[in-house]
């Protein structure tokens, strides 16, 4: 079987690594494109090389752009290549613009597409990602969903009967890398005690980062904080801050560069606190029993909110409230599957899945 995964930003990077470790396992032909969307060494190359990822066949090397240059540019470089592999399989994970152009560009070509974390929703149509999923879910031939509650939404929009259950890969690339790394410190800036409480904040969505007040509220809430606060800062949240003149570096921030995933998943476990907008954090934040706030007002992982092991704070006050709450005395249940997601999605690629 050949199989063809188009990637382009970070949580696609993290997705794919134990997606191809299987597809190699199995012997089967694994092509890799990378749209380029993600571009940086920090943001990119770090991914394949920490998680062992074969190097991208191809980079179409789209770069940063509007979303419609960035899509555009993205499907028209598709065709040739699409044309030159014709994959049994082409696989999109997530809900980037990268993740739509895949999609999109093999239906036109008529070639089968498969949608890994199809199902999520957020119900928030002001987000770009909502309408990546909801597209790419509506073009796939193949919807590989991560939780029962994605299965339910997928059955709800007509979509059911091309609907697999095979758990999140994610949990399957978290748990890899914690066995393969037991001992890995964390990676801290000077001034934060490893020893000593620390929170590990990101913020990247547009609707956080894109609004000068409420950017500079979310940051003044961090700023406000009791314990030293890392933030781990993505280049979209550098822009946005320099064009705003809102200095990040402010009372309890200490700003720090993307981490490799292994580095980020040592700083997670030690942490506190976290606090993030990113999906894949949020459930990492869960994974590894750290309590998490998330300054949205919905969330596309509500299986993260059980037992109060996330909260959403709308508001920067809400945020400041209660970022540094207790960790809950209940444990939380495991609605991300076994860790085994790569062979579900293997199994369910070459029809065998039951
Ligand atoms: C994208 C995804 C988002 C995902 C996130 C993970 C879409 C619509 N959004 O958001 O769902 O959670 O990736 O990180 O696809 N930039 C760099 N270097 C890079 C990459 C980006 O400097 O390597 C800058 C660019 O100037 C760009 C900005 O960051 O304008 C935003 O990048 P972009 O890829 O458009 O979206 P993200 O915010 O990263």
């Amino acid at each position: 079987m050949k199989v063809l995964s188009v990637v382009g930003a970070r949580p696609q990077f993290v997705k794919l690594s134990p997606i191809a470790a299987t597809l190699a396992q199995r012997d089967h032909h694994h092509v890799i494109v990378h749209t380029g969307q993600h571009y940086d060494r920090n943001m990119s190359d770090v991914f394949f090389t920490g998680l062992d990822i074969p190097p991208p066949d191809v980079n179409l090397e789209v770069g940063s752009g509007t979303h419609g240059r960035q899509t555009g540019a993205m499907l028209a470089a598709m065709d040739d290549v699409l044309e030159r592999h014709r994959p049994d399989w082409v696989l999109v994970y997530g809900d980037t613009n990268s993740t739509v152009a895949g999609a999109l560009s093999a239906a036109k070509m008529g070639l089968r597409v498969a949608h890994v974390e199809a199902g999520l929703r957020s119900f928030n149509r002001h987000m770009p990602e909502e309408h990546n999923r909801v597209l790419t879910d509506h073009a796939a031939d193949l919807l590989l969903a991560p939780t029962t509650l994605a299965m339910s939404h997928l059955g709800r929009e007509g979509l059911g009967a091309r609907a697999v259950l095979v758990g999140d890969v994610m949990l399957d690339a978290c748990r890899r890398v914690l066995i393969a790394n037991r001992q890995q410190q964390p990676v801290l800036p000077p001034g934060v005690d490893p020893a000593r409480p620390y929170l590990v904040a990101t913020l990247h969505r547009a609707e956080n980062t894109d609004e000068p007040s409420r950017l500079a509220a979310l940051i003044g809430a961090l700023a406000g904080l009791s314990m030293p606060v890392v933030l781990v800062a993505h280049p979209r949240l550098l822009q946005r801050a320099a064009d705003a003149q809102i200095d990040l570096r402010s009372g309890a921030i200490r700003v720090i560069p993307p981490l490799p995933y292994v580095d980020m998943m040592a700083v997670i476990r030690r942490a506190r606190a976290v606090v993030t907008d990113s999906g894949g954090l949020q459930k990492e934040a869960f994974l590894l029993g750290v309590p998490c706030t998330t300054p949205r007002s919905e969330t596309e992982w509500p299986e993260t909110l059980s037992a109060g092991w996330n909260v959403l704070a709308p508001t920067a006050g809400e945020l400041r409230a209660i970022a540094l709450r207790e960790p809950p005395k209940t444990p939380h249940d495991s609605p991300f599957g076994d860790g085994l997601a790569a062979d579900s999605i293997a199994d369910a690629l070459e029809g065998t899945h039951r």
